[in-house]
C-alpha cells in the first residue's frame, strides 16, 4: 500500500495539536492510536498524559525519526534536545547521536548509522516537506522581506489583516501562489503523492490555498503558529512559537512518560487485523485521506470501527482530498460538526478541515 517509504516526508511540525486536544479530550487512562508523520503529534498528545500512545505509520522511516526524537528526549536536557534536533545551533550532533544510538531499535539504528549527514544537519528540518517549503520561503524572504517582517510582527489581527489586504495580497503574490499550486510542480518537485495523487481533477488547489490563507490572515496571528513560521520563514526560533512538545514547560512531563509511546510500522487499514493492538479510546489520524483511494479510505474507517471502544473520540484532518465518512460508519459514529467548523477556522495550521466524531 505504502505510497511513501523511500524517504522522510515530514520532520518538523505542520499541524496544530491544540485541535486534537479539543477533539480528543484526553483522559489519564486513554489508549490513543495516532499516525506518526513527523512525530510532532504523538509527542504533543503525550504532553496530555494519556495512558498509552500507539504511533503507527506505513512509512518505516517516519517511525525511525520518531524513535530518534524519543531517544534524544530520554537522554538530553531541554536545551541539548533542541540543539540535537537542529532548532538551535550545535557543533557535534554526531557525538550526541553516538550517546543515544543504543536506545534505538535495530532497524532504526541501521538507518541512522547510514544517514549521519542528516543528523549532522539537524533532523528537524530534513523532511521532504521542510526542504521544499524552505526553498519557497527563501524566495519570499528575498523578494518580500519588509512586508513579511511587518506581517510577522503584527500585534493584532486587525493590524495583520490590514497589512495582508493592502500590501501582501497583490498580483505578484497570486502569480507566485498559482505557480506553486500547479500539480506538476508538486508531482515533479515536491514529489509527495499526498499533494496530487487523489486530488480530484476539478479541485482548484490554487483557489483552496488562496482562500485558506486569506481566512488565516483574519483569524490566526501568523507569528503565533509554528506552522506558518516554518512556511514563511523556513524555521522556528527557540524564543518564538513552538509546538507543545518543544516547550520547556512540558519537557519534564514528556521525559517522565516516554515509555507510554509504542511505535509500529503498519497501515491504518490493517491495524484491526487479528485484534493484535486491542481497543482504543481516541484516534489522531492526521490527513491519511491524502494517501488513500476511496476503497482504502473505507477500509481504514472499517478498521477504526472494529477497534474503537465505546465513547471513543476520532480526530481526522483533511487537506486537499475531502472524503465522506463511509455509510456503514454513520450509524455508529456521531459527528460534532460545530467543533469541526470551529477547528477548520481556528486551527493554526491553516489548510485542514476536520472530521470529529465519537463512537456511540
Ligand atoms: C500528511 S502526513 C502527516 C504529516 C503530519 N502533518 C505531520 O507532520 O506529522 C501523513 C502521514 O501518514 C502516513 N500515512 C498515510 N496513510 C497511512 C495509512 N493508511 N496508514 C498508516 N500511515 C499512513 C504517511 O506515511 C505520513 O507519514
Amino acid at each position: 500500500m505504502s505510497l511513501l517509504s523511500n524517504k522522510i516526508y515530514y520532520s518538523s511540525v505542520n499541524e496544530d495539536s491544540t485541535s486534537e486536544y479539543q477533539a480528543l479530550r484526553i483522559r489519564p487512562a486513554d489508549r490513543i492510536l495516532c499516525i506518526t508523520g513527523s512525530g510532532a503529534r504523538p509527542l504533543d498528545l503525550l504532553v496530555k498524559s494519556p495512558g498509552e500512545v500507539v504511533s503507527i505509520d506505513c512509512n518505516p522511516l517516519q517511525n525511525f525519526l520518531l524513535e530518534l526524537k524519543l531517544a534524544a528526549l530520554k537522554h538530553f536536557e531541554y536545551e541539548e534536545f533542541l540543539s540535537f534536533l537542529g532548532i538551535s545551533n550545535r557543533r557535534n550532533r554526531i557525538a550526541a547521536y553516538r550517546k543515544i544510538r543504543n536506545l534505538l531499535s535495530f532497524d532504526a539504528r541501521q538507518y541512522w548509522d547510514r544517514h549521519q549527514a542528516d543528523i549532522h544537519y539537524g533532523i528537524f528540518y530534513n523532511g521532504n516537506w521542510e526542504k521544499y517549503f524552505r526553498l519557497l520561503s527563501l524566495y519570499l524572504r528575498t523578494t518580500r522581506k519588509r512586508i513579511l517582517s511587518m506581517l510577522f510582527s503584527s500585534s493584532s489581527l486587525e493590524e495583520q489583516k490590514n497589512i495582508w489586504d493592502t500590501q501582501w495580497e497583490n498580483p505578484f503574490w497570486r502569480i507566485f501562489l498559482r505557480s506553486v499550486s500547479l500539480r506538476a510542480v508538486w508531482k515533479y518537485f515536491l514529489k509527495d503523492p499526498g499533494f496530487y495523487k487523489y486530488v480530484p481533477d476539478d479541485f482548484s488547489v490554487y483557489r483552496y490555498l488562496h482562500g485558506r490563507l486569506i481566512g488565516a490572515s483574519r483569524h490566526i496571528l501568523l507569528k503565533d503558529s509554528p506552522f506558518t513560521v516554518i512556511l514563511f520563514n523556513g524555521k522556528l526560533s527557540e524564543t518564538g512559537a513552538l509546538p507543545p512538545h518543544l516547550q520547556k514547560q512540558h519537557y519534564a512531563t514528556l521525559q517522565s512518560q516516554i515509555d507510554r509511546i509504542t511505535v509500529k510500522t503498519v497501515s491504518l487499514s490493517s491495524i484491526a487485523n487479528g485484534g493484535k493492538y486491542g481497543k482504543f479510546d481516541a484516534f489522531s489520524l492526521s490527513d491519511f485521506s491524502s494517501y488513500t483511494s476511496i476503497r482504502e479510505y473505507r477500509e481504514c474507517w472499517g478498521a477504526i470501527r472494529r477497534i474503537a471502544s465505546t465513547g471513543a473520540r476520532i480526530c481526522e484532518r483533511q487537506f486537499l482530498v475531502k472524503r465522506e465518512m463511509p455509510g456503514h460508519c454513520k450509524y455508529v459514529f456521531t459527528r460534532n460538526t460545530g467543533l469541526e467548523d470551529n477547528l477548520s477556522k481556528n486551527d493554526n495550521s491553516i489548510f485542514y478541515t476536520f472530521v470529529c466524531a465519537s463512537m456511540e
